[in-house]
């Protein structure tokens, strides 16, 4: 048993906000940041929320794909930016759109989150636990990142994706994903300090912290690992592939991965200098790109790959 994805949706905050725009508050450049990550823009919210996107491109995708809310089994949602801890934001999804006899869940494995939470999907799908599923990925990262940091705040942005997905035996799928823990300092975000009656403690959050060289390290040499061992199992050559769908991060992770691989660059479509970095939410959100653009067909086989926060990885090939 594998999966379709039936459709696809994504959101953007309305609210753009530039390289130039950042140089006007903090000590940077346009000229520096999209040098080395190939951002020049990014989506900030003003008044969405993480669940309020996530409706957005659920909405769409149902829309898309024909499938009705009350035939939703399961909403996985993937983020580390939710609204609240509980209810989660695959409830608030659920309670929006009206999918009342959907399994509701959010996974947070950052970067990698979309993947995992597909990947969920199959597995939910092989041991006939569910039909329909919605799987999103979704962040506010303009609310975790911290803004006296320049030389991360610069690199991420707001927004949501979505894919509509049906349980079907008629199409492969295969997986290559890991994590690793060891590495787990070198990307944080949101320490939850001890406050009880025995530990008084009124710190904030921690927002994000990046050590940007030994995430880079990691993922230019990950990412072509993870791919090639994907498309071993799947037994499927790599110039087969109509795209490779790469989480963005950045340009130069991706440009590295397309040269490791011997692949022309053109197989991995971007959208990173419009929409920065998303996290859990850039894999969807490029997919649904392509999606509306019209450049898929059916059984045409890609490949998807998140990479980040844990540090966590996940590879997924698939059939449209
Ligand atoms: N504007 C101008 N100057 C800056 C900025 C900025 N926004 N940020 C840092 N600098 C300065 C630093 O202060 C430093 O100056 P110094 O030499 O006088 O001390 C200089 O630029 C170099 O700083 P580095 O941190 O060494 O910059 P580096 O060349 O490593 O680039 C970057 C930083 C782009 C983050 C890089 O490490 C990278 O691409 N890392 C990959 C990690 C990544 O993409 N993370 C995304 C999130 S994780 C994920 O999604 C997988």
């Amino acid at each position: 048993m594998s999966i379709r994805i039936l459709g696809t949706g994504s959101y953007l905050p309305e609210t753009i906000v530039t390289n130039d725009d950042l140089a006007k508050v903090m000590d940077t450049s346009d000229e520096w940041i999209a040098s080395r990550t190939g951002i020049r823009a990014r989506h900030i919210s003003v008044d969405d929320t993480t669940s309020g996107m996530a409706v957005k491109a659920a909405k769409e995708a149902l829309k898309e794909s024909g499938v009705a809310p009350e035939e939703l089994d399961c909403i996985f949602l993937a983020t580390l930016s939710g609204d609240r801890a509980t209810p989660n934001g695959a409830c608030d999804v659920q309670k929006a759109i009206g999918a009342r006899n959907a399994v509701c869940m959010d996974l947070n494995a950052a970067c990698s989150g979309f993947v995992y939470a597909l990947t969920t999907a199959v597995a939910y799908a092989k041991a006939a636990l569910a039909k329909k599923m919605l799987v999103i990925g979704v962040e506010t990262l303009s609310k975790v990142v911290d803004w006296s940091d320049r030389s991360s705040c610069v690199l991420f942005g707001d927004g949501a994706g979505c894919a509509v997905v049906e349980a079907d035996d008629s199409r492969e799928v295969f997986i290559d994903y890991g994590s690793n823990g060891e590495l787990g300092e070198a990307l944080t975000c949101g320490e939850r300090k001890l406050n009880n009656l025995l530990v008084e403690n009124h710190e904030p959050l921690e927002q994000v912290f990046m050590d940007g060289q030994e995430v880079y390290r990691f993922a230019v040499k990950t990412v072509p690992r993870t791919i090639e061992n994907v498309l071993e199992k799947a037994g499927v050559s790599k110039d087969e592939i109509k795209y490779y769908v790469l989480h963005q991060a950045n340009k130069r992770i991706i440009d590295s991965a397309a040269k490791r691989l011997k692949l022309d660059i053109e197989k991995f479509p971007m959208n990173l200098d419009r929409c920065s970095n998303t996290s859990s939410a850039s894999v969807p959100i490029l997919l649904d790109e392509i999606n509306k653009k019209g450049l898929l067909e059916r059984g045409d086989k890609i490949v998807m790959c998140g990479f980040g926060g844990g540090l966590t990885w996940g590879t997924i090939y698939l059939e449209w």
